[in-house]
């Protein structure tokens, strides 16, 4: 069990770069079980980068990411997913050749359990199970998203990191990507999410966090930033 002040996912002072390119400076975060915590940062801040940091896709030169108080710092995707972690990537990534229960029954491999309860995810986002049999390539760009959504929850995970779920979406489809963030959270998940749909994501959020050029330059509750001056001219233009 996690004491209560300590974070269920904790950054510590990371430092990532591309060969000569240095790309996150002593990135420092958490997020405490049940939160919705969200990175804002503009193109190449260095957001992707940082999700992928976690999930071993990356290797740092300095610092460390602990996940309920265990170093994963540089630990195989695998394991880390293993874990309880999930990651819903920037890209979707899914398989455009393979069907919808192909796509999502790869989701939850890892768990290695035989068993698949797939439930609550069409609960969740009904028309998947409506279109089980379709190729994942020819579902609409909100439907793959919530493809790509749904693959990760079939994982099981406690924390659910999303890299820009929203990209490339119709208003009502953020809307409804969103939506689902938060009623999974309401459900029990801890989210980290990055987003540059600014205003609708600090909406949903508990917490969130600005990068700009690889720093952490502020952090705060997310009715603060969503009321702070700088914050609105910046992200939000008014
Ligand atoms: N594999 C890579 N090799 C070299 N440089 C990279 C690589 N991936 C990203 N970069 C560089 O690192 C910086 C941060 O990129 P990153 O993708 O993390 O930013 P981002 O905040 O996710 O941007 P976006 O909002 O466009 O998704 C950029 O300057 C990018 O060009
Ligand atoms: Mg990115």
């Amino acid at each position: 069990m996690l004491g209560a002040a300590e974070p269920l996912l904790d950054i510590r002072q990371l430092n990532v770069s591309y060969e000569n390119l240095q790309v996150l400076w002593d990135v420092t975060l958490h997020v405490h079980e049940g939160e919705i915590v969200t990175i804002l940062g503009a193109n190449g801040a260095g957001k992707t980068t940082l999700v992928q940091s976690i999930f071993g896709l990356t290797r740092a030169s300095r610092g460390s990411v602990l996940f309920r108080g265990d170093d994963i710092t540089g630990r195989t995707p695998d394991i880390i997913v293993r874990k309880g972690l999930s990651l819903v990537p920037e890209k979707r990534e899914l398989f455009p050749k393979m069907t919808v229960l192909e796509n999502l029954d790869l989701g939850g491999y890892a768990l290695n359990t035989g068993a698949v309860d797939r439930t609550d995810l069409y609960d969740l986002f009904p028309v998947l199970q409506e279109r089980e049999s379709q190729l994942a390539g020819t579902l609409s760009g909100g439907e793959q998203q919530m493809l790509a959504i749904a693959r990760a929850l079939m994982a099981r995970p406690s924390l659910l990191v999303l890299d820009e779920p929203s990209l490339g979406l119709s208003p009502l489809l953020v809307t409804t990507v969103l939506d689902s963030i938060q009623k999974l959270n309401h459900n029990g998940l801890t989210i980290l999410l990055v987003e540059q749909n600014v205003q609708h994501a600090l909406e949903i959020s508990h917490r969130a966090y600005i990068l700009e050029n690889g720093r952490v330059t502020r952090e705060g509750s997310a009715s603060d930033l969503l009321s702070d001056n700088d914050i609105r001219a910046a992200y939000l233009g008014i």
